[in-house]
């Protein structure tokens, strides 16, 4: 464990394992107890429904902890595992949907944990109709926050890796730069595979916001009042440079 989560580390969640299904059941009294996160996650939420064309058949996926439901109520919430308020059991990879049953699929923090993105897009293919979206707000790679996720983010994190993840469990197995390699780095590899897939959006944000949110696994750092002040200190300093994290936007064209 390291100094700051010794000292940082949120007392609810310490010694507990991630992939550990208590861990996300307390990680949701977390983000409801820290307003200054919790207003973090409805920017996030706001901005991913300010994407969507259509909002009646959507799917969120990895709900884990969150709380999208609380905004859009239709959203067929789901998770790998068994989660209490979560409405479908669904693995990114193997969608227990019907062909064209989607308008659209939206994440947070998830892409990320998906260990074959290959197989995610081939579902989203068949389950999204023409016209849909897949909207989600995922780490993103910039100088500031390679230093930020290498040294103070517990996630691996490989610039230099390819798109497969390390296997592991739903939440420990993961790559925090694999947004960045699919829909930047790799960009063209992935418009020549996936040709059905137009990428609209991405939208570098939030260089600081998150981490005085002190996230879901340390305790509260700044009171929920100053979540505005710091999003506009964080607009005027410029948030492309900085980014932690990118609302990414892509639409099925076929
Ligand atoms: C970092 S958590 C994010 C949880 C929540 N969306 C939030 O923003 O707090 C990552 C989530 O992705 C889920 N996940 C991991 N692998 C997945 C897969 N193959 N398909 C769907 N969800 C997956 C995990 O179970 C976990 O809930």
């Amino acid at each position: 464990m390291s100094i700051l989560n010794k000292i940082l580390g949120h007392p609810l969640t310490r010694g507990l394992s991630v992939d550990d299904p208590r861990t996300t059941l307390l990680r949701q009294s977390i983000i409801q107890d820290k307003a200054f996160l919790r207003a973090l996650y409805e920017e996030w939420y706001e901005r991913i429904i300010g994407a969507l064309s259509n909002k009646n058949d959507v799917l969120e996926l990895g709900s884990g902890a969150g709380f999208f439901q609380f905004v859009l109520p239709e959203v067929i919430t789901s998770e790998v595992f068994e989660t209490p308020g979560v409405k479908l059991i669904a693995d990114a990879c193997a969608l227990p949907l019907p062909d064209h049953s989607l308008d659209a699929i939206v994440m947070t923090d998830v892409f990320h944990h998906i260990p074959d993105v290959g197989r995610f897009f081939l579902e989203a293919t068949r389950c999204v109709r023409p016209g849909g979206k897949i909207v989600m707000i995922e780490p993103w790679r910039t100088p500031w926050s390679e230093w930020v996720y290498t040294h103070l983010h517990s996630e691996p994190f490989y610039p230099d890796s390819g798109w497969e993840i390390p296997s592991a469990g739903p939440l420990s197995g993961a790559n925090g730069a694999l947004p960045w390699i699919v829909f930047q780095r790799d960009r063209a590899l992935f418009e020549a595979q996936y040709p059905q897939w137009r990428l609209k959006n991405i939208e570098p944000m939030m260089p600081f916001s998150y981490l005085l949110s002190g996230g879901v696994s340390m305790r509260n750092l700044l009171p929920g009042w100053m979540y505005r002040p710091i999003r506009v200190l964080e607009r005027a300093l410029g948030q492309k440079q900085w980014a932690m994290f990118a609302l990414i936007e892509l639409e099925h064209a076929s």
